[in-house]
């Protein structure tokens, strides 16, 4: 069965790119059915028209308050009726209206190891905290920002020498990989809460592969 993929985005796209290939090279039993963006500007809707993907933008400037927003993004999304939403660099944070809509099948991939440095300027501020790890999440999502049960994980070792850009860039290499891989669990329906944790069938307690690095 092909699993129906709504996934939202707000910029340039590169982890909705990464879902996409794995989807038309057969590692994600999935289609993106319909990609959706608070930016009308956002370089990802562009791109996903070019290929043919329906991509639609609900401006929150066009929207009298939050929960108006929510309600018509919750619309445009169920109106494509996905199995999930994947949220793949959305930078609003989504109110009960949303989340109601679409109970338990929410992703959200973030570039820190959640729950440390949730919010923006997540590689500045794990350089400035000195953490010798860092790395991203996916997660199932709630109400508060970037919270919610944890999928999975990918670490990035903090490097002497290294700064905002180069840590994003390896976070990054991360992150397409990740999010996929997660992507896969969802769409062959893998994913289950258990006593508010995840549990993925079939995955056991393994972590994913290790990055390696010098
Ligand atoms: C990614 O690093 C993603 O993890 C982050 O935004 C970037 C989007 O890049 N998301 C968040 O910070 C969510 N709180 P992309 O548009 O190239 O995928």
């Amino acid at each position: 069965m092909t699993a129906r993929f709504v996934v939202l985005v707000s910029g340039r796209g590169s982890n909705l790119d990464a879902l996409q290939r794995a989807c038309e090279d057969g590692r994600v039993p999935a289609r993106v059915v319909r990609v959706v963006s608070n930016d009308p500007g956002a370089p990802a809707l562009a791109r996903s028209r070019e290929r043919g993907i329906d991509a639609v933008a609900v401006p929150h400037r066009s929207c009298r308050d939050r929960d108006e927003f929510d309600a018509r993004i919750a619309e445009t999304v169920r109106a494509a009726e996905p199995d999930w939403v994947l949220l793949a660099g959305f930078m609003r944070v989504l109110g009960p209206r949303f989340l109601t809509a679409f109970p338990g099948r929410i992703l959200n991939i973030h570039p820190s190891l959640l729950p440390s440095f949730p919010g923006l300027h997540t590689h500045r501020r794990a350089l400035a905290a000195g953490v010798r790890f860092h790395g991203c999440t996916v997660h199932l999502v709630d109400a508060t920002l970037d919270g919610g049960p944890i999928v999975a994980q990918a670490v990035v070792p903090v490097l002497a020498g290294d700064d905002e850009d180069r840590l994003a860039a390896r976070v990054l290499e991360q992150e397409h990989l990740l999010y996929p891989r997660v992507a896969r669990w969802a769409a062959e329906g893998r994913i289950r809460i258990e006593g508010g944790r995840v549990h993925v069938e079939g995955e056991g307690a393994a972590p994913p592969p290790a990055a390696r690095y010098p």
